[in-house]
């Protein structure tokens, strides 16, 4: 299996030892995961459609231009689209004439935290209506356990389309490389046929393929999930119980994490998680299992720990800076995590509305995800150019996004533009403490006090 880059880069779009069996493929809803999976599938030789509705998206679409930042993805749509294996359309046609039908829509929250699966629904309906011959339905969007089921009882029964639960598992920023190499194939299957024909889409990707029926394929994902939140959570708890003993958390994390039962990932104490899976998610799993009658306790802690988290950060301004009130901040990161442009669920946004309550003035930068936050940050907030633009004449500035670039900046220079107290709140303990007190800030972290216990 070639690397992600000789995917992209090869001349050939079809990397070596790929299919044997090419197919029509419908993928409907072109964001992280149905664009990627578009862009994936037509670099190994299949013939795709990519249905999107969004109309600003479907242009750029259509020129090779990506509405999403994505390592490689740039380069395997433009290949698609030369070598014809790939296109994009805003509806499905009235006849659909495909082998596999992909949906990769979003399934966003409710106000009661259960996943909205209107989108779902709708596109089922659309197949179904649209579907000529027999095909695979393939779900690619997470949607809760049971929902499945209750789509072939409502619309499959007496089709020509198999039903699959076949959940993504990649990480935005990272996704072509954990389509090629993912950890694992998960295909829950109405049918064997139907989970035969799902994993000759991964044909020649070297990874565990686990066959189950369809409620527990669902389950995996959101186990999965709610796992990893949880992992945050508690390293999150422990970070605040090592300032209270007086303890580091780095330490205790590296600790912990060298034990092969436990392993070093997700044990970085910060503001906690966003983006668009785990808030919705564990949410969305916590309804589920109510809804069934049972109170999944641990994962109630998970979010609230989650939601403690960013409104911890604003105390702990007030703590190393006194008041808020008329402060120059400046917010360095506003997507969820560094490598995209994603800011559903970003802690940056709570964290600046919080500040903005607090009396605190704004001026944000990212990267990346500047565009995509223009209107849904507090009025007056300023949008700077660099880094040290954002910093130039502050009282304090929060790391919320660790972008390498902001790890790297000269922190030195960023100093001598700022204001007193010279305040850096690192809320992902990606500083160096030692360093940033060498250089004069006014240093805090989470759980990086070590020395005296606060109590007891
Ligand atoms: N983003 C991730 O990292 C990730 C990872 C794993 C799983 N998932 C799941 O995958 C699903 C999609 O997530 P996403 O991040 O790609 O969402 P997204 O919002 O980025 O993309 C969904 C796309 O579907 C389009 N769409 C909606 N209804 C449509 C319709 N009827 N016809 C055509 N297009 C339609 C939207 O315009 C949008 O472009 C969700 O269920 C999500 O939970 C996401």
């Amino acid at each position: 299996m070639p690397d992600i880059n000789e995917a992209a880069n090869s001349g050939s779009p079809k990397p070596e030892g790929r299919n044997t069996c090419e197919m029509k493929i419908t993928v409907i809803g072109a964001g992280y995961v149905g664009l990627v999976a578009a862009c994936c599938l037509a670099g190994s030789g299949h013939q795709v459609t990519c249905v999107e509705r969004d109309d600003a998206k479907l242009k750029l679409l259509k020129r090779g231009q990506s509405p999403i930042l994505e390592k490689g993805i740039d380069r395997l749509l433009g290949q698609g689209l030369s070598a014809g294996t790939l296109g994009f359309s805003s509806s499905l046609p009235s006849h659909l004439d495909a082998d596999v039908a992909m949906i990769a829509v979003g399934t966003p929250c409710l106000l009661t935290g259960s996943a909205d699966l209107s989108f779902i629904y709708r596109v089922v309906h659309d197949v179904k209506a649209a579907a000529r011959s027999p095909l695979v339905l393939v779900m690619k969007s997470t949607v809760p356990p049971g929902t499945g089921a209750r789509l072939i009882e409502r619309y499959l029964k007496d089709t020509p389309i198999a039903y699959v639960s076949n959940p993504e598992f990649l990480r935005e920023g990272l996704a072509i490389e954990d389509w090629y190499h993912p950890s694992r194939i998960v295909i829950g299957a109405q049918t064997e046929r139907a989970a035969a024909l799902t994993s000759e889409l991964y044909a020649g990707i070297d990874a565990p393929v686990l066959v189950t029926d369809i409620t527990s394929a669902e389950t995996i994902k959101y186990a999965a999930n709610a796992f990893l939140a949880t992992k945050i959570s508690f390293i999150n708890e422990i970070a605040n119980l090592c300032e209270a003993v007086g303890a580091t958390v780095d330490d205790v994390a590296s600790g912990m994490g060298l034990d092969p039962r436990i392993g070093p990932d997700f044990l970085r104490a910060g503001l906690g998680y966003g983006g668009s899976c785990f808030p919705k998610d564990t949410r969305a799993l916590d309804f589920a299992a109510l809804n069934h009658g049972y109170d999944f306790r641990l994962l109630k802690s998970t979010i609230e720990v989650n939601t403690r988290q960013r409104v911890l950060a604003v105390h702990k301004l007030r703590q190393l800076m006194g008041s808020l009130e008329g402060k120059e901040i400046a917010l360095l990161g506003l997507a969820f995590k560094p490598g995209t442009d994603d800011t559903r669920e970003a802690p940056s946004l709570d964290i600046a509305h919080l500040l903005h309550e607090a009396g605190a003035r704004l001026r944000v930068y990212d990267p990346a995800a500047m565009e995509k936050c223009r209107f849904l940050l507090p009025t007056g907030v300023t949008f700077a150019g660099d880094v040290y633009s954002a910093a130039a004449g502050a009282n304090a500035v929060v790391l919320i996004t660790e972008w390498p670039q902001f790890i790297a900046a000269d922190w030195a220079t960023i100093k001598e533009t700022m204001k007193e107290p010279y305040v850096v709140f690192d809320g992902r303990n990606a500083l160096s403490q030692e360093k940033m007190n060498a250089v004069g800030f006014r240093y805090g972290g989470i759980g990086r006090t070590s020395g005296t216990p606060t109590s007891g």
